[in-house]
């Protein structure tokens, strides 16, 4: 999604939660390892999904501020579904009383909802966005996130 990003607060944007996701991922190796499980190379197929979705937009016809906000809606329905997940084992977590993995998923989880917000802010930001969505004749409503 970095790659594809034209606005460059965009494209930082994506690429700074992709470093955040490397240290998720040894914050979950944490978690694993304290509840002495191994985790394997399971796959999401939702999340999956959700990649492909994106995947989709990046190759539709549009110009460089409409595929921006193609990828962050796709990139808002990822972080829901992680906020979501994360949101889901934080409470266990906490009623299981395991402090040191809520911490760590608490990490997580504030991470997610940060990215989250910082996206649809710049996608406010973007004024030009909802004339081209407008011309489009796309039904979705940009005045809906205000
Ligand atoms: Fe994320």
């Amino acid at each position: 999604m970095a790659k594809e990003a034209n606005n460059p607060k965009l494209k930082e944007a994506f690429e700074s939660h992709l470093e955040e996701t490397k240290g998720q991922k040894e914050k979950l190796d944490r978690v694993f390892a304290l509840l002495n499980i191994k985790h394997g190379n399971t796959k999401c197929l939702a999340m999956e999904g959700l990649i492909e979705e994106g995947k989709d937009l990046i190759d539709e016809n549009a110009t460089p501020e409409v595929k921006d906000a193609g990828l962050i809606a796709a990139a808002q329905k990822i972080e829901h579904y992680e906020i979501s997940g994360y949101g889901t084992v934080v409470h266990y977590a906490e009623k299981l009383g395991h402090k040191e993995i809520h911490q760590l998923l608490s990490e997580i989880l504030n991470e997610e909802k940060r990215k989250q917000t910082q996206s649809l802010m710049i996608w406010r930001k973007k004024q030009s966005i909802r004339k081209q969505w407008h011309n489009r004749q796309c039904s979705f409503k940009v005045n809906d996130l205000e």
